[in-house]
Formats: structure tokens, C-alpha cells, sequence
């Protein structure tokens, strides 16, 4: 039996997991670290906390599963980080991760060098956030002019782990797409943009597509990891688009939610598609000639324990008392209430919102409260206001002609039955849960089980080894749901401006 290796470079932890050619878990190890955030918006991490972490978690799945047993590896990890090298290959700055916002001026900048907003959206099918990594390259340029002038290598989180293990600078399309400056319909590197910015494209690692082997493990890495020289890599790809390898996102039609602290919707895509005003990220997928676009909502399952935390003490001490989960106890007295809980919505901006409304302004409201109104309205709304939310972002791929079939939900929000019936009527679509949730090293380990030719495509890679195991279909509550999911669609463009002078009275006061 050969094995497979998913390794996930993420914020909290890297993680390994190997699976069996059935897809079965065969081993999994995690080692923690943190990020610093030097000044107030920064997000910093040393990627030599995240090599010392692979070596670990590599030599504590080699501890259950032979080296000579492994017949692939794939990288997978946290999007848009900017790792600098010199000409030696040695990192000359921490990475800037993808949650920091230090970039707004670098952002402008870029965006009137290219001609503006228009010229992105042609070049590289996005606008660029302050997220990605193209403005934190400027940012460096000028702001440590001492660092910039000895910059060979620019590259990505798991693609700095590539170079260890295998001495290659490579990366694939769908990591890449997240650093505005691929070229997202051709799956390569836009030399319009790298022009308009001035970055020499020799510093730019060569783009393998997600399941083709791009390096092979070296001597030096087999030495300190204990994995056989010559075990091949795979491309790999970002963390979104591997995690939707490993939910069986390969497909037109089938879409994922996950409701984790954020709530994303990926769906995968035939063609090169774009939302004209750029407000799905448009990005290549890990699956060679198919694109995904993305919707990320700030606020989904935290919607959910802001209210625990600010309004549920009673039912956290019940569930202390009882010793049982508070999630269970206030979706129970969530049920109580009707759909659409009597005229009562809850708009789930908590921290800001980015799609489809790109507003670190935007606020969360209670909207319609009357004397009716008790805790299981109050508990239901905030379900149905994250639906609604996330039906913003399906509702932009629909425009765009995608037709979905099936909705794959994940995360912790997931768990609850009364959420998947919520999001099944306000989708109108069936929502469905698989018999893995392993995340993104798992979609990883897939990838690399077909450039290992132990699966012919990463379709048949998912058909091999995922399986739907719960399937909740739209219930009568559908029609209602649309009637109050256009009075949501109304609520934030009426408040977006009040929502501003919130935030300013606020910053005056403190
Ligand atoms: C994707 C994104 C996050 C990071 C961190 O656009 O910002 O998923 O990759 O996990």
C-alpha cells in the first residue's frame, strides 16, 4: 500500500496528514506557533518556525507510515504571504502574512500606475487588497529600501517549504493567483503588471500546474526529515483551493460554505469567468484548466459566538450546569422561532465585511425588533442573517451564469441541523455533508496522489475517496426566505453611510 502526504502551512499551525490510496487517515501531526503583530494592523510570522514545524510534524507521521511507503507529497498553507530571499536563498525579513493591512497607500499606488481598477480587473481578473502580496512588495520597496536592494526570490508560504525540502522555486497557479500578479486567464505570470510595477520576473518561481511533481525531494531535506530523497512534490495549491480539492469542489455546479469564524463560498468554474466590479476573487483552481471564484464573509460562525458571549450567559452557565454544548442549547431555542423570526433580520457585518461589500465600515444591526421579539428570534436571526449574507456571494456567481446544484457545507457552524435546513432554504439548494472534513492538507495529499499516478485526475481522486453522507433538500420555508432575503439585500445600502458616521463619532471619542 502507498500513502499520501498532505502538508498545510496555515497562521496557527503546520499540519501533516497522510491518507492511504482509499483516502483513509492514516496519520496526522500539528505543531503550533504564533504571529506577531509588531504594530497595530501588521501580521508577521518567521518561516523558520514554520520549516522547524514541517521537520517535526514530517518525522511524527514517520513514526506510524514507512518513507519508502510515501509515493507523494503536496504543500498547501495560508495565502498572499510575502517571503524574501537573497541571492543565497537565506529569509531577509519575516513574512507579511495575509491578514495584515499595513498596504492601503501601496494598493492606490498600484492601482494608478496600471491605469486604474479597470486594467487590474483585465490583467490579473482582481482588484488588488491590501491582503495580497504585489503591495507588500512595494511596501518593503519603500519603506526598507536596505532590504529590497538585496531581494532574489519572492515567494510564498508553502512554496518557501518547497525550497527546503527540495531546493526548487516553484509555485501553481491557484497560491499565485493571490499575489495580483499572475496573469489569472492564462495561469502565468502578467508581464504587463510586472512591468507597470518594475519586479524583475526572474524573481518570480516557475508555475507547475497543482497535481504535476514540480521537485523532488533533496538529500539535505531527506536527511532531516527522514522522507526519501526523491519523493516527488506536487505543485500543491492555496489553502482555499486544496481545501476545496478535499471536499470535492472540482466541479461546475457544486459549490462549498464553510462556516468557520469566516464563512467562504468557493465555487469551481469551467471556464476563466470574472464579476465585473471584482467582487468575487476570481482565481485560478488547483485543478489544471479550471478557475474558482470566492466569496469570504468576515463574520459567519463568529456571528454566531459574538451572540453567545454577549447574549447568552444564561445559556453557558445552563450548559456548565447540564454539561452540555451551548451551540446545542441556543440552536434548540433557536428552533422555537418561525422563519424569518416574525420580521426580525440581523445583519452580521461584526468586523467590517469584504464580500459583497468591500466596508471595514459596515456594522451588525438588529433591524425590525418588536415587543414579540425574545431570545429565539433574537438566536434564529443571527442564523438566518448569516445565510442571507452568504446567498450575497452565491447570488453574484448565479449572475455570472454558474448554475449550482449542490451546496457543501463545513466548518463548525456546520454542525448544526438547524443551520444546513437555514441555509438550504435561503440557498434554495441542497446542502450536503461529506464523511471527511479533513481540510486543506487532505485536498493536498489528493493532488499529490494524482502527479504519484496513483489517481488519473484530481476528479477521480475525489470519486475515489469522498462521499456524501448527509444530504438535508429545501424545505417549505424556501418562499419566505426569498421575501425576506430582498428586504436584506435593502438594509445595508440604506445604513452604509450611518455606518460610517458610527465609526467616526467613535473615533472622535477615543
Ligand atoms: C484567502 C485567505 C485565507 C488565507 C489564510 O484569500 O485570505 O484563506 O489563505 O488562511
Amino acid at each position: 500500500m502507498s500513502y499520501l502526504l498532505g502538508i498545510d502551512v496555515s497562521t496557527t499551525a503546520t499540519k501533516a496528514l497522510a491518507i492511504d490510496e482509499h483516502g483513509n487517515v492514516a496519520a496526522i501531526a500539528s505543531d503550533e506557533y504564533e504571529f506577531v503583530t509588531p504594530r497595530p494592523l501588521w501580521a508577521e510570522q518567521n518561516p523558520a518556525d514554520w520549516r522547524r514545524a514541517c521537520v517535526n510534524v514530517i518525522r511524527r507521521v514517520l513514526e506510524k507510515i514507512p518513507a519508502r511507503a510515501i509515493a507523494g507529497i503536496g504543500l498547501t498553507g495560508q495565502m498572499h504571504g510575502l517571503v524574501l530571499l537573497d541571492a543565497d536563498g537565506e529569509v531577509l525579513r519575516p513574512c507579511i502574512l495575509w491578514n495584515d493591512q499595513r498596504t492601503a497607500q501601496q494598493c492606490a499606488e498600484i492601482t494608478a500606475r496600471v491605469g486604474g481598477a479597470q486594467n487590474l480587473l483585465r490583467w490579473i481578473g482582481n482588484p488588488v487588497l491590501p491582503g495580497f502580496t504585489a503591495p507588500k512588495i512595494l511596501w518593503v520597496r519603500e519603506n526598507e529600501p536596505q532590504v529590497y536592494a538585496r531581494v532574489a526570490h519572492i515567494l510564498l508560504p508553502k512554496d518557501y517549504l518547497r525550497y527546503k525540502l527540495t531546493g526548487a522555486f516553484a509555485t501553481e497557479p491557484s497560491d499565485a493567483s493571490g499575489m495580483a500578479l499572475l496573469d489569472v486567464a492564462q495561469r502565468n505570470w502578467s508581464d504587463e503588471l510586472l512591468k507597470a510595477l518594475d519586479i524583475p520576473r526572474a524573481w518570480l518561481p516557475d508555475v507547475f500546474e497543482s497535481p504535476v511533481v514540480s521537485a523532488k525531494i533533496s538529500a539535505a531535506a531527506a536527511r532531516e526529515t527522514g522522507l526519501l530523497e526523491g519523493t516527488p512534490v506536487v505543485g500543491g495549491g492555496g489553502d482555499q483551493a486544496a481545501g476545496a480539492v478535499g471536499m470535492g469542489i472540482v466541479q461546475e455546479g457544486i459549490v462549498s460554505a464553510t462556516l468557520g469564524t469566516s464563512g467562504v463560498v468557493f465555487a469551481a468554474s469551467d471556464s476563466y469567468r470574472l464579476e465585473p466590479n471584482g467582487l468575487l476573487h476570481a482565481f485560478c483552481h488547483a485543478v489544471p484548466n479550471k478557475w474558482h471564484l470566492m466569496g469570504v464573509m468576515l463574520s459567519a460562525a463568529g456571528s454566531f459566538r459574538w451572540f453567545r458571549d454577549a447574549l447568552g450567559q444564561a445559556e453557558i452557565e445552563r450548559a456548565r450546569a447540564e454539561n452540555k454544548d451551548v451551540y446545542e442549547i441556543l440552536t434548540a431555542e433557536a428552533a422555537r422561532a418561525r422563519a424569518g423570526c416574525e420580521g426580525l433580520i440581523f445583519l452580521p457585518y461584526l468586523t467590517g465585511e469584504r464580500t459583497p461589500y468591500p466596508d471595514p465600515d459596515a456594522r451588525g444591526a438588529y433591524v425590525g425588533i418588536t415587543l414579540r421579539h425574545h431570545k429565539p428570534e433574537m438566536t434564529r436571526a443571527v442564523l438566518e442573517g448569516v445565510a442571507y449574507g452568504l446567498r450575497d456571494s452565491l447570488e453574484l456567481m448565479r449572475a455570472l451564469g454558474l448554475n449550482v446544484s449542490q451546496v457543501r457545507a463545513s466548518g463548525g457552524g456546520a454542525r448544526s441541523a438547524l443551520w444546513r435546513q437555514i441555509l438550504a432554504d435561503v440557498f434554495d439548494s441542497e446542502i450536503a455533508l461529506l464523511n471527511l472534513a479533513e481540510g486543506a492538507a487532505y485536498g493536498a495529499a489528493l493532488l499529490a496522489g494524482v502527479g504519484a499516478g496513483v489517481y488519473h485526475s484530481v476528479a477521480d481522486a475525489c470519486a475515489q475517496t469522498l462521499r456524501v453522507t448527509d444530504l438535508v433538500t429545501q424545505g417549505k420555508d424556501v418562499g419566505v426566505y426569498a421575501e425576506y432575503y430582498k428586504v436584506y439585500r435593502a438594509l445595508y445600502p440604506a445604513l452604509r453611510e450611518q455606518f460610517k458616521a458610527l465609526g467616526a463619532l467613535v473615533a472622535r471619542q477615543t
